[in-house]
């Protein structure tokens, strides 16, 4: 346990339930292995009480603070600048401290770029299927066509919705890139290997058996099969995918690089690719997960 201080810094983060958290191991290994004396603390949050809460932060010195689910959003009113991608994406999960309060910034989907690309994994000309068109889903499909993904197909059980989100990724991002199918459909999409990104809630411990699309011939679309869930570290979706000859990879390095931005930007800080490994080895005896 680090020794706290009269001059350590505090992050932390705000949401509800927030007790199951990872990231207090992501900040708090960072902060050990730069030398930077700051303790990161995970802070339960009610619904109406952020404006409080971001306010209380500010007013106590707090460096930063990252949100979590069912705050992403409601955050928003309460900062004094907005990062121009969190607008986009209209979802904040990173908040930096300036003059006058608290900047929001959006580091799950660079956080999850930066996976892909430790992945050898890259977006620029790539066909791209995403499945779900709820929160992540639309964030997933935003960052998608902001980084020059080629095609993408957003599945989402009802049509409408993934209509929606395609309407207004290309009114946003000004790409003509996006369409919409219902998962049901997917068959109408031409048959060849794809990135496919797991963007629903399908398959996250417990309900391990699981997975959004349940037909094996689907899984011949899947070139690599990037699933955000990470717990279970292979879920039914990652398994199918792994039987029809597809790479996979899970949500874990999305969550560990998501952290390294944060931390990145409270602290003017590169975090090194040797660090990110020692992170990620944290993260994974912690989860109890050993692949
Ligand atoms: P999040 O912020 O995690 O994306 P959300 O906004 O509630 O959460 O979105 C959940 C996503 O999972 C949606 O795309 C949802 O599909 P619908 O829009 O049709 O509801 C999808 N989803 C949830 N349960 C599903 C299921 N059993 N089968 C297919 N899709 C499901």
């Amino acid at each position: 346990m680090k020794e706290i201080k009269g001059t350590t810094a505090v992050c932390g983060l705000i949401g509800n339930p927030v007790e199951h958290s990872i990231s207090p191991i992501i900040h708090n290994t960072l902060s050990e292995l730069l030398g930077i004396d700051l303790a990161y603390v995970t802070f339960c949050v009610e619904n109406e009480r952020v404006g409080e809460a971001v306010n209380g932060a500010y007013a106590l010195s707090v460096r930063g603070l990252n949100v979590t689910v069912p705050h992403k959003s409601a955050v928003i009113p309460h900062l004094c600048a907005i990062d121009p991608l969190a607008e986009k994406i209209g979802a904040v999960n990173t908040l930096v401290r300036c003059a006058g309060g608290y900047k929001g910034y959006n580091t799950d989907m660079p956080g999850l770029y930066r996976a892909l690309v430790s992945e050898g994994i890259t977006l620029e000309d790539r066909e791209v299927l995403i499945l779900g068109a709820g929160g992540v889903g639309r964030a997933v499909a935003m960052m998608c066509a902001v980084n020059g993904a080629s095609r993408v197909y957003l599945l989402n059980r009802t049509l409408e919705k993934a209509k929606e989100v395609a309407d207004e990724v290309r009114e946003r991002t000004g790409r003509d890139c996006i369409f919409a199918e219902a998962l049901s459909d997917y068959r109408s999409i031409p048959k060849k290997p794809y990135l496919v990104i797991q963007a629903t809630s399908v398959g996250m411990f417990p309900h391990v058996e699981d997975a959004v699309i349940e037909e094996q011939d689907f899984y011949e679309y899947v070139d690599v099969g990037v699933d955000l869930i990470f717990n279970p570290a292979k879920t039914k979706f990652m398994k199918a995918a792994e039987q029809a000859g597809a790479r996979t990879m899970n949500g874990l390095k999305m969550l560990l690089y998501q952290g390294i931005l944060a931390y990145e930007l409270w602290n003017d800080v590169k975090v090194t690719d040797g660090q990110a490994k020692i992170v990620y080895q944290k993260m994974k005896e912690a989860m109890n997960i050993h692949e």
